[in-house]
């Protein structure tokens, strides 16, 4: 891998100097930064060096990377600067024409990311539901073991709609928080056993920065059977982060405090960087985890009993497991993208690497 990595590097950097257009430099990006680019596919087989060997050529990998993306860059800028010398030096003659080519775009990231999702999921059964963004209090919290005056409405930061001030309160209605709001409604429609997945948009009421957004994506699964357990739930953690991260990374389940399921959990991910070690090679702490070895990903748990009748399933014949990850947090761990904000802020230089 590391002859690859030098390989790539010597060989694109000539390549660079060489184009004389932006559009040859444009085809050099795709050709290493593209869905399937020689850039983009080699993190993906991390997985496979040894750790000696991965603390070496990880750090190897971004110098050669970032090199490159600077080498591109900077050479867009020399084309352009060459580009308008040669316009000063010609005669100006606006009866000349240009083709104006039309940009070909492409799905968001998160939406390819969700297909895929989506997609694996159908493999072992699981069917899609759609859940309202605009919800009420009612289904977004009141149903999931969260009274009106409940401190754990603490937890989510809602932003609620004025107009419905005269409403009763639990019709009020809010921007969804999470799509737990589906658990209850999947609940009412559908009779057990059934497995379900329910994604999309949430909003919080956030203060922003590099791990926080106000809008973000949600993933949920509802599970519905007879004799489930935490066990199923451990699988299907690992089934989801071993397809779309990489096989060798683990989940672990650790004790957490939702009002809608007990026991509850923190979903943590092994840690893709330093595979849980905490510390690199060097000595230097992972910066991607700040040297835990793991990233939490969302919550998730056993149905609450309560919520289990609350959306007409008889706790005693029943048992459910609720599933919530958020999908940024999976994309930045599978990516290796450090800051939220990115997702939502309609630049081409981020968009156009997927
Ligand atoms: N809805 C929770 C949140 O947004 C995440 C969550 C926790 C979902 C536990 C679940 C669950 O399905 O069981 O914070």
């Amino acid at each position: 891998m590391e002859s690859k990595i030098l390989q790539i590097h010597s060989e694109y950097l000539k390549k660079i100097t060489q184009a004389d257009s932006l559009s040859k430099l444009d085809e050099i990006f795709l050709k290493l930064f593209g869905k399937n680019g020689e850039i983009t596919l080699i993190p993906k087989d991390f997985g496979k060096l040894e750790k000696g060997e991965l603390t070496k050529i990880a750090p190897q990998f971004n110098k050669v990377k970032v090199e490159i993306e600077q080498a591109i860059e900077k050479r867009r800028e020399e084309v352009r600067e060459e580009h308008y010398k040669a316009l000063n030096q010609e005669d100006a003659n606006l009866s000349k024409s240009v083709e104006i080519k039309k940009r070909k775009g492409h799905l968001h990231p998160t939406t390819q990311f969700e297909q895929e999702t989506i997609e694996l999921f159908k493999k072992i059964g699981f069917q899609q539901f759609e859940s309202p963004q605009i919800d009420s209090d009612y289904y977004n919290f009141e149903v999931l073991n969260i009274p009106q005056g409940h401190p754990a409405r603490d937890l989510w930061d809602t932003l609620y709609i004025d107009s419905q001030k005269s409403e009763a309160d639990n019709k009020k209605l809010l921007l969804r928080t999470h799509t737990s709001n589906s658990q209850v409604r999947i609940m009412e429609k559908y009779i057990p056993p059934f497995r379900m997945m329910s994604l999309g948009r949430c909003f919080r009421y956030e203060n922003i920065d590099a791990r926080h957004e106000h809008t973000f994506e949600q993933f949920e699964l509802i599970y519905v059977d007879h004799g489930l357990s935490m066990a199923n739930l451990q699988y299907l953690s690992e089934y989801f982060l071993k397809a779309i991260v990489g096989k060798d990374i683990k989940a672990r389940l650790r004790p957490k405090y939702y009002p809608f399921v007990e026991p509850g959990v923190g979903i943590d991910a092994l840690c893709m960087f330093c595979k849980g070690e905490t510390h690199l090679q060097d000595g230097q702490e992972c910066k991607v985890c700040s040297g835990t070895g793991w990233l939490e990903i969302g919550g998730a748990g056993m149905i609450h009993p309560k919520v289990l009748e609350n959306g007409g399933i008889d706790p005693k014949g029943y048992s459910g497991i609720a599933w919530g990850p958020g999908i940024e947090r999976m994309m930045m761990l599978k990516y290796g993208i450090n800051d939220i904000r990115l997702f939502l802020s309609g630049d081409l230089k981020f968009l156009e690497k997927f």
